[in-house]
Parts: C-alpha cells; structure tokens; sequence
C-alpha cells in the first residue's frame, strides 16, 4: 500500500482554482479502494467526502446504472416521471414523512427548506421571516446557503448577506428559548443533526428532543440537513432517528445516489404542500438516470444490510481509533457515530492529509484541527483495521514534532 512519489502538481489552467488540491487525479476504484492515474492504490476513507454509499464500481449498481443509461437519462419535469414517485415513496417510507421535492445537490436542497421556511411565514402572516441557524453550521454556498452557513471564512468577500438568520450555539437549549422570547418572526430551526464541515459535532439527543418541542410549542418547522450525516451513515437510515424524533423538513444529497448527483427535501404534513405549481422547481432535479441511482443505491443497501454494517463497522473503527490513540497528547476528542468520524486535535494539521494519501489512505481535514473519515458504507471491518493502522502512527509522529 506504501505509495511511491508522486510528480508535481499538474497545472490546471482552464480550470478555476477554487480548491486545493491533492496532486493527483483517480481513474478507477473497486470497493473500498482506488487507483490513481500512475497506478497507486489507496483505500478510501472518504468516499468523495461522504458520497460514494457503494463505494466504487459496484458489480449491483454499476449495470443497473447503464441500463438506465440506455434507456433514458434526462426527460423533463414537463412530464410524469414515475421514478421519482418511486424512490419519493422510498424515502417517505424509511423517514415517516410525506412528500419529496427533487434537485441534484446539497445546497439545492438547503435552497428548498429555506424558501419554505419563508413561504410557510408568509402564509401565516409574517412578512420577514426568521430561521434559526448555528455556528460553525454548513448548509452550502450558494448565497442562501453561505449566509446561513456559520462560517466567517466561507461568508469573506461575498456579502451583503442574506438576511433573515438567527444563529445560536449547538446544544444549548436556553439559547434557544431565549429566540423564542424575543424572535416573534422566527418560523423554522435548521440544524444539521451531526456538523460535518463545523468538525463532525453532533447535536446531543436530548438537544433533539429539546428541540422537537420548543419546535410544536412554537409553530415552528423543524428542518434537519442530513445532507452529510443521513442516508445510512450513522447506522440508522437518517440521523435523527436516533433521538425518535421526526423533523418537518430534511434535505439529502451526497450518499442518496451513490455518486450519482441527486438531492431531495423530504417534508412531513406541515410543509409538504407550501411550496405549490410555479414556487419552486430545477431542469435537472428527479431526471430518471439520478432517481434510478437513489432507488438502486436503497435498495442494494437494504439487500446487503449496510445499516448494521456501519453500526458494527464503525464501532469497531472508533473503538481502534480510541484504543491506538488513547494516551496520545495532542488527540483532543474522537467524535461522531457510525461511518462519520472525527478525530480532533489541538493544532491545525493540513499536512495530514498529504502524508496519509503518501501512506495510501485518502481522508479529508475539516474545521483546520479534525480528521475526518466518512468511507463507503460497504467498509469491511478488515479495511477500518487498515485505516487505523495507517492512519494512528502518521497522527503520533504529527504530534510529536514541534508546533511551529
Ligand atoms: C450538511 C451539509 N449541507 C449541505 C452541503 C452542501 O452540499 P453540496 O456540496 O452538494 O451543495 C454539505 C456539503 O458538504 C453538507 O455537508
């Protein structure tokens, strides 16, 4: 697995440099592992950052995908399109909600519960209505979504602003109420249930719970992005399923198509009809190659149980993680649920990520100081073992050399 060296960055430059990048470009993976273009193996802790539910080629997804290539890849929402209805009533089913409303991203999707926060207050009445967000929350970055998001360095150099957010700290119930009492156009809380590019921090379940109420009490929509954290990635096939709760509202994207773009907001009896025919609407949202993904990727899920497979397999991740890494100084707090994991430390560690793709593990660095690791669902325990085996000495030796 050890990689051999690498050239130098290849230059890009038609591309807009908007990310930095790792200098090397993948062609093919299996499984849980990829290749670059120079023939170096890697084994994918990030799965594209949380997207890749099958990991790569799977030998199920792979021909369903191109008979549906075959047959139709784009029709329009000019016309029925039965295969939204199908994965809609999938997604209905697995959340206990009602009715869907498809795009092809994350921010999409954001996008969507944001306009029927508003519209759901115009229709009561309230001219400039209010959503609750959080620090260190992402919801994306659209200008919508940016402004929501709770981030100063993603908001630098593009405001003004949307307006209309009230932000409060995560798990921090008298805060909340503290909005109630002075917010009186405030019409929907938008969390996500576990913050992915905030550090993998997860809202507690008695915050849920806590939430959920204040939420009925107040006539609120309770919206949860589970954009990252949901479509199995916890064990459960949404996050919040953990607390026995139900949102009103829940955008998904990222692991709903196996790669495949595909964003959906799924919406409970109290937003599912506010937005009606001409409110809302995208040309590529629901077209049948990316609802065909989302269908397949549920049902291969089900078929091969991944729900418990990440259940175990990201316990028995963690708990290696937590054993290599116990007396290690500098380790600050392993966090997360399942296959969404983070390891934070007490320095910025960026390196990180070049020296564990140079030991063949591809991870990602969030919020400067977190490790992150959200693989495919597929993981087997044998390849979690492998990542804690690559993974914990580069940590050690990182933190053992001087802070500079
Ligand atoms: C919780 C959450 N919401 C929204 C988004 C935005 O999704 P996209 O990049 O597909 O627009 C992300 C992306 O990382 C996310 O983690």
């Amino acid at each position: 697995m050890n990689a051999p060296e690498r050239p130098a960055a290849s230059l890009e430059p038609h591309v807009m440099q908007t990310y930095g990048r790792l200098p090397f470009a993948l062609s093919h993976g299996r499984g849980c592992s990829v290749w670059d273009t120079e023939g170096r193996q890697y084994l994918d802790g990030l799965g594209g950052i949380a997207v890749n539910t099958l990991g790569h080629a799977h030998p199920k997804l792979v021909p369903a995908l191109q008979d549906q290539i075959g047959k139709l890849i784009h029709s329009s929402n000019y016309y029925h399109v039965p295969l939204q209805e199908e994965l809609a009533a999938k997604l209905c089913d697995l959340s206990g909600l009602s009715k869907v409303f498809f795009c092809s991203t994350g921010l999409e999707a954001n996008e969507a519960a944001i306009k029927i926060a508003r519209k759901f207050g115009h229709d009561k009445g309230i001219e400039r209505p209010e959503i609750v967000v959080y620090e260190k929350a992402f919801h994306g970055r659209s200008i919508a979504t940016l402004s929501a998001t709770g981030n100063a360095k993603i908001q630098a150099g593009f405001g003004p602003l949307v307006e209309g957010f009230v932000r409060v700290p995560l798990n921090d119930v008298p805060a909340l109420e503290a909005v109630a009492r002075t917010h009186p156009s405030v019409t929907a809380v938008f969390l996500e249930v576990i913050q992915g590019e905030g550090g993998i921090n997860p809202a507690t379940v008695d915050y849920l719970r806590a939430v959920r109420r204040l939420c009925d009490a107040q006539g609120w929509l309770l919206m949860l992005d589970e954009v990252q954290c949901g479509m199995g990635r916890t064990g459960k096939w949404f996050a919040h399923q953990w607390a026995g709760i139900q949102p009103d509202v829940m955008p998904l994207a990222k692991g709903l198509g196996s790669g495949v773009p595909v964003g959906a907001v799924v919406c409970g009896p109290r937003a599912a009809d506010v937005l009606g025919p001409g409110n809302h609407g995208t040309t590529f949202g629901g077209n049948p190659l990316a609802m065909r993904a989302g269908v397949e990727t549920i049902r291969i899920m089900e078929e091969e149980r991944l729900l418990e497979n990440v259940a175990t397999v990201g316990a028995a991740l963690k708990a290696g993680l937590e054993r290599e890494l116990a007396d290690v100084a500098g380790v600050v707090e392993i966090r997360g649920q399942g296959l969404m994991l983070g390891i934070e430390l007490d320095r910025p560690c960026g390196e990180i990520l070049g020296r564990a793709a140079d030991a063949g593990l591809l991870l990602s660095i969030t919020a400067e100081r977190v490790i992150r690791l959200v693989p495919p669902l597929i993981l087997s325990r044998d390849e979690a073992a492998r990542i804690v085996a690559i993974l914990c000495p580069l940590i050690q030796t990182f933190l053992a050399q001087p802070e500079p």
